[in-house]
């Protein structure tokens, strides 16, 4: 079902944020970190469909009010895997060591047959990004992606190939080779009676020392009880996976997309992004944006009407 927009200011779960010209902000499959004193934002633009329509970017103070910067990367016909009726999905950006801006990038064909991973880079958080290569990252699938920036500056790529489950990649120190493979994960068996896989659409923070996976079952539009795991290292061993909503909710019905750690005065909080996917109108799919209690290997995601964050304190009301 489509969403009106949340009232400008406060983030209303399921409901879209409209952007400083009143237009639906296109966060879709969005990856979000702080930059200096603002949260940026980029997203799948949803104006074509499923297949590409740019990558949106977005910054905000508070996560509520966001300021559109246009295309980040936009449509472009002479780049093959930058041109109309492509998949790219989940924009995700990591600072480089040099300064620079490493967007990674799911790049697909329409059918999902080419499953890889795409690279651009900016001197900007907003871009524009200059589009670099695509490949298949140790010649492995990959489909939904992504990153963590450990506090030594070690980049990892988090990656569904279900070919043989979700894996936690590390990056060289520019970020723009897939190094290793450090870790890989498989959803339980009770997951996959059609066969083995790891979860899809993964995120990862680290709390305490404690590093912690999200991921979603493999169910396409439809949404499903989103699991994580926890590891005392992003090379495992990880513990079993948990759910991260109340079973049966469909982790009220989103699919995690990223977390953002807010280091606020008073108190880091941790913020859920999620996508409640419309097959229909993929681009008023809302999001579904809520506060995440995270500690001492449990992390649960609260429901909220309608709240706000004081990004400086980090206190949530
Ligand atoms: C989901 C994935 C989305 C999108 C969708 C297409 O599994 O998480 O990002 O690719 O499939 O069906």
């Amino acid at each position: 079902m489509s969403s009106s927009l949340a009232p400008r200011g406060s983030i209303v779960p399921g409901r879209l944020f409209e952007d400083d010209a009143g237009r639906p902000v296109q966060l879709h499959g969005a990856g979000i970190r702080r930059i200096g004193d603002r949260y940026y934002a980029w997203g799948e633009d949803k104006s074509h469909g499923g297949t590409f329509g740019g990558v949106a970017c977005y910054s905000s103070p508070d996560l509520a009010t966001w300021t559109s910067h246009g295309h980040a990367l936009a449509v472009t016909p002479d780049v093959p895997d930058l041109a109309p009726g492509r998949v790219v999905e989940r924009p995700k950006v990591l600072p480089a060591p040099d300064g620079t801006y490493v967007m990674f990038l799911h790049i697909d064909s329409a059918d999902y047959a080419d499953a890889r991973l795409g690279w651009a880079v900016a001197d900007r958080p907003e871009g524009p990004y200059t589009y670099l290569r695509s490949e298949r990252p140790l010649g492995n699938i990959s489909r939904d992606i992504g990153v963590f920036l450990d506090d030594d500056g070690t980049g990892y790529l988090l990656s569904e190939d279900r070919e043989h489950g979700l894996h936690v990649y590390r990056l060289s120190v520019d970020l723009l080779t897939v190094e290793e493979v450090v870790s890989t994960t498989l959803a339980p068996p009770s997951d996959h009676p059609a066969g083995p896989h790891g979860y899809e659409s993964p995120a990862m923070i680290k709390v305490d020392g404690l590093y912690y996976l999200f991921g979603s079952d493999l169910t396409g539009w439809s949404t499903n009880d989103n699991k994580y795991a926890t590891a005392p290292s992003p090379a495992g061993p990880w513990s079993a996976w948990n759910d991260v909503a109340p079973p049966g909710t469909a982790t009220f019905d989103s699919q995690v997309s990223d977390v953002v750690t807010v280091p606020g005065t008073e108190q880091t909080a941790y913020v859920y992004v999620g996508d409640r996917w419309d097959r229909h109108d993929l681009f008023r799919s809302p999001p579904v944006v809520l506060p995440l209690q995270v500690a001492g290997g449990r992390a649960d995601l609260v429901w909220r009407d309608s709240w706000t964050i004081d990004t400086t304190t980090g206190v949530i009301s």
